[in-house]
């Protein structure tokens, strides 16, 4: 009797378990589809805004006319800092991540693709000196950084930090990018500009 009670119990149990194995199975794979559909949602939206960070470089043109226009727009958010009172923390310091994250993609850009193009091009020591500047911009952003924004000092920094930065935009600006592409064929530019994109749409 137990014999046939227990294996029909089994089977029961068996057949409920079953159907709890693979409803839980189905919950679970509608939970993994979820979640796996979430995260290339996440990822288009990933790519989605790399890419509207990198929009407008990459329809600037030319790499130079991308670098300048980077050039202005970081500038831009200058004059919104600086414009900015002692009070404004919060401000402060979102305006000085904006910068921070622009400049560091710029970096980006140009060391990995423009200074080794430079040096290539037989202008090893500009491309050097441009490159020690980087390493002077990251200090102003790691003084600042640890700096409490509320202090007037702070605005200071800031000016500093512009004024050198202006300066060392000149120097490419004005000399040095205009000249590794005049020296440039039409394709070595349409190259450079290609991957100097390709470098900034990955830390975008
Ligand atoms: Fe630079
Ligand atoms: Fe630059």
């Amino acid at each position: 009797m137990a014999t046939t009670t227990e294996p029909k119990r089994t089977a029961k149990t068996s057949a409920k378990d079953n159907g709890k194995t693979s409803n839980n199975g189905t919950s679970l794979g509608v939970i993994a589809g979820a979640a796996a559909g979430g995260a290339a949602l996440g990822l288009l939206a990933m790519l989605g805004r790399k890419a509207a960070v990198q929009a407008p470089s990459a329809l600037a043109g030319n790499w130079d006319d991308a670098l300048k226009a980077e050039h202005k727009a970081v500038l831009k958010v200058f004059d919104t800092l600086e414009a900015t009172d002692d009070k404004a923390t919060i401000r402060r310091n979102m305006l000085l991540a904006h910068i921070k994250h622009a400049l560091v993609k710029h970096a980006i850009e140009e060391e990995n693709v423009i200074y080794p193009a430079l040096r290539e091009a037989g202008k090893t020591e500009q491309a050097d000196e441009l490159n020690a500047e980087h390493g002077y911009v990251k200090q102003f952003l790691y003084e600042l950084e640890n700096m409490p924004s509320t202090s007037p000092k702070w605005l200071e920094k800031v000016k500093e930090f512009r004024a050198a930065l202006e300066k060392h935009i000149r120097e490419e600006e004005d000399q040095l990018f205009p000249e590794l592409r005049a020296q440039l064929s039409e394709e070595k530019n349409k190259a450079l500009t290609l991957a100097m994109n390709k470098e900034g749409f990955k830390v975008a």
